[in-house]
């Protein structure tokens, strides 16, 4: 392995170690484009008060939103301070409880968590698995049924008995490929709060080995096809599940992200495939998978890293069905998918590539969804598109067609990433979560940082990576990161171009006088960098939670531990409503039906949260306010 040890960074970290982008800068050009602040508020006033927003039934322009916000908050609780110990904090008159934890068990024949061993191999796939990431809720008769990820495992914790966690026979590959994938649960509110229901016929566990199809305009391809599945069609497993979705139809969608790290060649001069440099996919892997599980040696299975990076719908309420490849989606490191009907009832999912200076996407059915009719085809049959941002505020989704890109529909779906540098779309910060807003036609992403923005020239595929000014990357080596907001044309969400403004562009007035002083809607009381999941609730309000530095220190002093933070599209206000415990990040939310209790996702804490054993656990809590009111 290089000089890291994969146990002490996260998963984001590793693939960013693994596969440095060229050194090569322009130092000068990147100066002269830099973004000014006075650039950043100029933009705000031209795009921000031209876009009708919308809240509590009264329309009114930003600028005029933003005047009032003093006097007019939308949040019904007192923003809380930065913290910096192990520990989970929220407003007066809020609690907080665990619901799930890294090792629960989700059936009543698994071990009890052992916190010196962890999980035995036979329980392994009969628990909750680690680092919960993205989730859903659905109602499903009455019963409350979670969907969450689990996006990558800590090898050390896993399998202590071995130096660094490193897997040492095809046991502890198979171990900790259990403990990934997703969980399916039905969970309870009794007496003592929220809680699982162990041996509910809903509970599943979905894994990196689960059998699955592959649909859309890949499957079938000669370089989805493998020794063990001639037909190109039908695969195992889902590998880390970041960010997650959900259809107008009840099924969940989880997103393949940083698939790459999994695959290493146990023959060291073997020559890289064609497109495997632009996703990442290197000679080494991060888990030695390659050396216990032939499926992931690229020396004896080369085709098989074709067959992640997909969209993965799963029905949660039938645990014996079998979870669907979406290919006409995209491959790509996926982060979430976010659903939205256009007018005339198409599906439009927004979806973004996690990787410096890769896109931001948008998928749009053939068909209109029908309530009640057949929904098998509508993520199979569509048209994708790419972003691409201009400094005017306008933008355009570009479709990645045969005619645009000069590949055919297959390859359009394979090699995403290079379908999309064809037609010249716009190098994004890193795009993670993209959110809807349910109360007004628009859709934000979070562009979470990039420290490579302008001191590499380029991305992976050669496409420029310079900041530019009055662009949605407005700065080079961008530590903080930004919200992005786009109004589509005609109020139509299936329409092809659009408006875009900032919703906020994160910073340290404390720290800086320049445009990493952030935006005006940053203030020495809400602090943050890395913004990364977000959902909108049904009062259209937006979550925002956090993946960055907490060191506490130099350019993020003051912003203290991971968090989740509360904005308002109206008036631009941003107040912070949870902190999370040292070391780790704050990914993952949803809503119970009544809208009484939020679901958290925590992600790799430190310390001994939450059990004060001495190994941390991830864990999914419960937010509810003491007085039982309605909270999102
Ligand atoms: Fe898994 Fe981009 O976060
Ligand atoms: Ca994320
Ligand atoms: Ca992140």
């Amino acid at each position: 392995m290089k000089d890291f040890n994969i146990n002490k960074i996260t998963w984001d970290e590793l693939d960013e170690l693994r596969r440095p982008a060229p050194e090569t800068t322009d130092f000068d050009r990147v100066v002269e484009a830099a973004m000014s602040r006075r650039g950043f508020l100029r933009s705000i006033v031209a795009f921000g008060s031209g876009a009708a927003v919308m809240g509590l039934g009264t329309m009114m322009s930003s600028t005029s939103a933003q005047a009032q916000s003093a006097a007019m908050s939308r949040f019904a609780f007192a923003a809380i301070p930065v913290a910096t110990d192990f520990d989970v904090h929220v407003p007066a008159g809020y609690s907080w409880k665990p619901l799930a934890k890294w090792g629960q068990p989700l059936f009543s024949d698994a071990a009890a968590f052992s916190p010196e061993t962890g999980i035995d191999f036979a329980s392994s796939e009969r628990v909750f698995g680690e680092n919960t990431d993205g989730m859903e809720l659905f109602n499903i008769g009455g019963a409350q049924v979670i969907a969450v990820n689990h996006e990558y495992v800590n090898l050390e914790v896993n399998l202590p008995q071995n130096a660094d966690g490193m897997p040492t026979s095809a046991e502890d590959v198979r171990k900790v490929q259990n403990l990934q994938g997703v969980t399916v649960m039905e969970v309870t509110e009794g007496a003592d709060g929220w809680e699982i229901v162990v041996d509910s016929p809903f509970n599943r566990r979905i894994t990196n080995n689960t059998p699955m199809t592959i649909t859309g305009p890949a499957a079938g391809h000669d370089l989805l096809k493998t020794d063990a599945d001639p037909t190109g069609t039908a695969t195992l497993g889902t590998l880390n599940n970041c960010g997650a979705g959900k259809t107008p139809w009840g099924t969940y969608l989880t997103c393949e992200e940083n698939f790459n790290g999994y695959f290493g060649s146990t023959d060291a001069a073997l020559t890289l495939p064609e497109g495997f440099d632009r996703y990442g996919i290197d000679l080494e892997g991060g888990y030695a998978y390659e050396t216990f599980d032939p499926r992931f040696d690229i020396a004896a299975n080369p085709n098989e890293p074709h067959r992640f990076g997909y969209i993965v719908e799963i029905d949660p309420a039938d645990a014996a069905s079998t979870p669907v490849k979406r290919t006409a989606l995209g491959r790509f490191k996926h982060e979430n998918a976010a659903s939205v009907l256009a007018r005339d009832g198409r599906v439009v999912v927004y979806l973004g590539d996690d990787e410096r200076g890769e896109f931001l996407y948008k998928y749009v059915s053939t068909n209109p969804y029908v309530v009640g009719g057949d929904t098998s085809t509508l993520l199979d049959d569509g048209q994708l598109s790419v972003a691409k941002f201009a400094e005017d505020g306008t933008g355009a989704w570009i479709a990645l067609t045969p005619e645009a890109t000069g590949m055919d529909a297959a390859m359009i779906h394979i090699h995403t990433r290079q379908a999309a540098s064809a037609v010249g779309a716009t190098t994004m910060d890193r795009p993670e979560w993209v959110a809807v807003n349910p109360v007004a036609i628009e859709a934000y992403v979070a562009l979470t940082n990039n420290s490579r923005r302008a001191v590499d020239a380029t991305n992976a595929g050669g496409d420029a990576m310079m900041a530019v000014e009055n662009s949605p990357n407005p700065r080079n080596k961008n530590n903080y990161g930004q919200i992005v907001r786009w109004y589509p044309a005609n109020d139509d969400h299936a329409d092809a171009v659009f408006t875009w403004d900032l919703f906020v562009m994160a910073g340290n007035p404390a720290v800086h006088s320049d445009a990493y002083a952030g935006s005006a809607n940053v203030t020495d009381g809400n602090l943050f960098n890395s913004p990364d999941g977000m959902m909108f609730d049904s009062q259209g309000l937006l979550w925002i939670q956090t993946d960055g530095d907490d060191s506490n220190e130099g350019d993020f002093a003051g912003m203290g531990n991971n968090q989740m933070l509360v904005g308002d599209p109206v008036t631009g206000e941003i107040a912070r409503f949870l902190t999370g415990p040292n070391g780790g990040e704050v990914t993952g939310l949803t809503f119970s039906s009544d809208k009484r209790t939020i679901f958290v996702g925590l992600q790799h804490p430190g310390g001994s949260f939450p059990d004060g054993t001495g190994l941390p656990r991830s864990t999914v809590i419960a937010v509810k306010r003491d007085d039982n009111a309605v909270i999102a």
